[in-house]
C-alpha cells in the first residue's frame, strides 16, 4: 500500500479539492494491516485494535467532505487515482502507522465540511473563533490501551482544525505521550502544537510538520523521525 501510495504521489501532482471523497469512509485499522483501509475510499468507520500501544489518530479533509471526487476539480492537498482520493495527512498517518507498528484511526466529523474551499475556510474561521467542537461520528475506538497517541491534521488558518479538539474532548489523553504531526501548504505548524498541548495539558509539545508538496519525497524523513522518538 505504501509503495503504491508513494508512486501515486509521485505520478499525480498534489491537487486542491473543492469536492472530495465520501464522508462515511476513513477508518481505524489494526497495526498488522488487516481491517479496513486507512485512506479515503470505501473503508468502513470501524475500529479494530491490536496489542499495539501506539495509536495514530488523524483528521484529513478528503475524508470529511460530502461528495466523492471523480476528477481533479479540487481544493485540499490530495491525490486522486482510479476514483480514490488520498488526503495529505492521511498519507503521512499511514506512513507513521507502518513505521511505528501502530493502530490508526481516522477522525470523522458527523457533518461533513462543504465541498467548497472558501466555504470551508469561512466555517473553520467561525468554529475556531467560537471554540465550537464539531460532533464526531461514533466509533468503537478505545484509547485506554495506548501509551502513545500521534495526532495528525492539516493546518487550518495557522492553527488546529476544531475536529482535533472534539477528539481530545472525547478521549482522555492526559496520561498519554501525545505527539502531533501536521501537513500544510507552506506556512508551517503555526500555533497548532501549543494549542494541542494546552488541550491535553502538556506543555512544550513538538512534532513533525510537512509541506504537502514535499510529502512524496518525505517517506524516509518520516521513518527517521519516528525512529528518533524511541517509542
Ligand atoms: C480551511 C483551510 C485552511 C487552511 N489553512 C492553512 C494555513 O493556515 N496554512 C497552510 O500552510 N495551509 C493551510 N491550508 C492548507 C492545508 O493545511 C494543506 O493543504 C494540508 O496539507 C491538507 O491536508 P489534508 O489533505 O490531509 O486535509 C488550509 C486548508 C484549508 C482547507
Amino acid at each position: 500500500m505504501k509503495k503504491c501510495l508513494l508512486a501515486l504521489f509521485s505520478a499525480v501532482a498534489l491537487v486542491t479539492l473543492t469536492a472530495c471523497t465520501g464522508n462515511d469512509d476513513g477508518a481505524s485499522t489494526n497495526s498488522d494491516g488487516s481491517g479496513t483501509e486507512a485512506t479515503g475510499g470505501n473503508a468502513a468507520n470501524t475500529t479494530t485494535q491490536t496489542d499495539s500501544n501506539v495509536l495514530v489518530a488523524y483528521f484529513s479533509m478528503a475524508e470529511n467532505v460530502p461528495t466523492p471526487v471523480t476528477d481533479a476539480d479540487t481544493s485540499a492537498s490530495t491525490l486522486i487515482s482510479d476514483g480514490e482520493v488520498y488526503g495529505a495527512t492521511a498519507y503521512v498517518a499511514s506512513t507513521i502507522q507502518t513505521a511505528a507498528n501502530a493502530d490508526i484511526h481516522s477522525i470523522l466529523v458527523e457533518e461533513p465540511y462543504p465541498d467548497d474551499y472558501d466555504a470551508t475556510t469561512d466555517q473553520n474561521r467561525e468554529e475556531q473563533a467560537d471554540g465550537f467542537l464539531p460532533p464526531l461520528q461514533a466509533s468503537d475506538l478505545d484509547v485506554s490501551s495506548y501509551d502513545t497517541v500521534f495526532i495528525g491534521y492539516p493546518v487550518w488558518a495557522t492553527g488546529t482544525p476544531q475536529a482535533i479538539f472534539s477528539f481530545i474532548e472525547e478521549n482522555d489523553l492526559s496520561d498519554k505521550r501525545v505527539i502531533p504531526f501536521c501537513t500544510h501548504a507552506g506556512y508551517g505548524s503555526g500555533s497548532s502544537y501549543s494549542e494541542i498541548g494546552e488541550a491535553v495539558g502538556q506543555s512544550n509539545l513538538s512534532g513533525l510538520d510537512l509541506e504537502a508538496e514535499e510529502i512524496p519525497e518525505s517517506e524516509e524523513a518520516i521513518q527517521e523521525w519516528v525512529a528518533s522518538l524511541e517509542l
